[in-house]
């Protein structure tokens, strides 16, 4: 058994949940019919319906089963989306906006089936949403969600204990502790015949009528179809990059006196926005979960971040008790709001899903909904809602600005590194040196001992930039991250930093 957690140093209230250790992948097994690369909540719920239809499935991660962000969510299940039906209606008209109402409505539903057909204990409950703040905004908002088929009205505030105001209150939505969820699927997916297996990364994948998929020491395995649920994608180099914006996001959770805040899903409208709800540690003690204090990857200051939750709590819930975990994760932010799920365009048979928009567990379940029928080849009505080929034409604007701010930090190159000596650079601390035209990304570990790497970011060569929240070099482009030696972490990079001497 360990605990889930591959994607910084923060740590969630769910991995402390204990994961099955999974084996890696061994010398001569079979090349699958299906490879899916990434066991997080969508490649787990993918290959266990790509199984349920007797194909031969190999769940392919570079770390343990569910270290990536889905240890690090709130675990709101929503199909009352945060990107604003109004937006939605806008970019995809009124029957988009409806599609993604229902097919994350169908995901929480699914979610609610598996755990009764499995009988997982992870907490999943039905509760209500609230969304209050702006009464412009709500306005705006109502008829958009209620004519995409959203069962939501006024009440006069949300059950929380300060002066909400008025608030939209949407029925049918869902909370539920996402590492029991996730853990409980993995098992089923081998009690069905998936191959799952960790510590195995996967550096490549090239389509064709066969894919070739090459993992890091050269191996190279072979499948029908390949799915990247990897989380940022690291099967498309330009494509999705360019169309998402990565976000860091934070929560911190406090300890709650028992039955003081109602279970429900509480956002508000401002930029960026809270999002709250009640859960429970191990020992079943009420916890409040406040999160939000949302930035592009690399252009924010995490502890600030997290100061800013706590000022924001406060006063707000002044019985909270103390701050229990503290934690930050990635978020993808597609231009027009809806996650990308579908065929890549110009890989034959490699399937993508990715762009959570921060309601990445109800993606990762309609992807596995999705997913089985584009690879058998028969069509979905939700695949052109889903499609990469739709942004060609939709959120054309915002694509701009966020292309303007992810070249911004470009200027890295010839700015002044962090410290002009590694002297400089405390045990536990990373930072920038210059060495003649290179810049450096030096991090001294705990023993004192000093890493080096090339400060630039194998996927498009913009600048690493330290978290040392989270003892990560994120590259503020297009969200890359990297330990503190250099390995890769997150995509869009499927490779480590470079060595200084190249
Ligand atoms: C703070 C925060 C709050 C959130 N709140 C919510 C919420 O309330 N509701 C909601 O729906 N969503 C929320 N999200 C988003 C949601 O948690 C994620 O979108 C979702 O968990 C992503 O699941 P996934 O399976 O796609 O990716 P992940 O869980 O990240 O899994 C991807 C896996 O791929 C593996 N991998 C990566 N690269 C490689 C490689 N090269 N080779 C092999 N394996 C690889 C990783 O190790 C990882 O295990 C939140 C996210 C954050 C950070
Ligand atoms: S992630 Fe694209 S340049 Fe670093």
């Amino acid at each position: 058994m360990s605990i889930a957690n591959d994607s910084g140093a923060s740590v969630s209230l769910w991995m402390r949940t204990e994961v099955p250790d999974f084996p890696t992948l061994g010398a001569d097994e079979a090349d699958p019919d299906v490879c899916v690369i990434g066991a997080g909540i969508a490649g787990l719920s993918v290959a266990r319906a790509l199984a349920a239809q007797g194909l031969d499935v190999l769940v392919l991660d570079r770390g343990p089963v569910a270290g990536g962000q889905t240890a690090r969510t709130s675990a709101h299940l929503s199909s009352a989306l945060d990107d604003r039906f109004y937006l939605l209606r806008k970019h995809f008209g009124v029957e988009g906006a409806r599609v993604a109402a229902s097919s994350h409505a169908a995901a929480i539903n699914e979610i609610e089936r598996t755990v009764k057909e499995l009988t997982i204990e992870c907490a999943f409950q039905r509760v209500p949403s609230y969304l209050f703040g702006s009464v412009k905004e709500l306005e705006r908002e109502l008829p958009a969600a209620a004519e995409a088929g959203l069962l939501v009205g006024f009440v006069d505030r949300a059950p929380l204990p300060f002066g909400t105001g008025r608030a939209l209150r949407f029925e049918h939505q869902a909370e539920f502790q996402p590492l029991e969820y996730v853990v409980a699927i993995a098992k089923d997916a081998v009690a069905r015949g998936v191959r799952i297996r960790t510590n195995t990364h996967v550096l490549m994948v090239e389509g064709g009528e066969r894919c070739e998929v090459q993992l890091q020491g050269g191996r190279k395995l072979s499948a029908n179809a390949v799915v990247d649920a990897t989380g940022f994608g690291i099967t498309s180099r330009y494509d999705i990059p360019i169309r998402m914006a990565a976000y860091r996001s934070y929560v911190v959770a406090f300890a709650l006196p028992h039955d003081t805040v109602p279970h429900a899903l509480y956002d508000d409208t401002e930029q960026p926005y809270h999002y709250v709800r009640v859960a429970a540690d191990a020992s079943g003690r009420d916890i409040l979960l406040v999160g939000g204090a949302d930035h592009r990857v690399g252009q924010g200051d995490p502890d600030e971040a997290w100061a800013s939750l706590v000022a924001w709590a406060k006063p707000r819930f002044p019985m909270v008790g103390e701050v229990v975990a503290k934690w930050s994760g990635q978020i993808g932010e597609p231009s027009d709001g809806l996650a990308y799920i579908g065929a890549l365009p110009g890989s034959e048979n490699v399937f993508i899903v990715t762009g959570d928009s921060g309601h990445g567990l109800t993606h990762g379940v309609i992807a596995s909904l999705l997913l089985p029928s584009l690879i058998a080849k028969q069509p979905h009505e939700w695949e052109a809602l889903y499609s990469l080929e739709r942004s060609k034409v939709h959120g054309l604007g915002t694509l701009l600005h966020e292309a303007i701010a992810s070249n911004i930090p470009f200027r890295d190159w010839i700015s002044p590194a962090d410290v002009s000596s590694v002297d400089e650079i405390k045990p536990g601390e990373g930072a920038t040196i210059r060495r003649g035209l290179h810049l450096i990304a030096a991090y001294r570990d705990g023993t004192g001992a000093c890493h080096e790497r090339s400060a630039r970011c194998p996927h498009l060569h913009g600048v690493v930039r330290w978290n040392s929240a989270e003892k990560t070099w994120d590259c503020p482009v297009h969200g890359s991250r990297f330990d503190g030696c250099g390995k890769v972490l997150n995509g869009p990079s499927a490779y480590d930093l470079p060595e200084t001497t190249e």
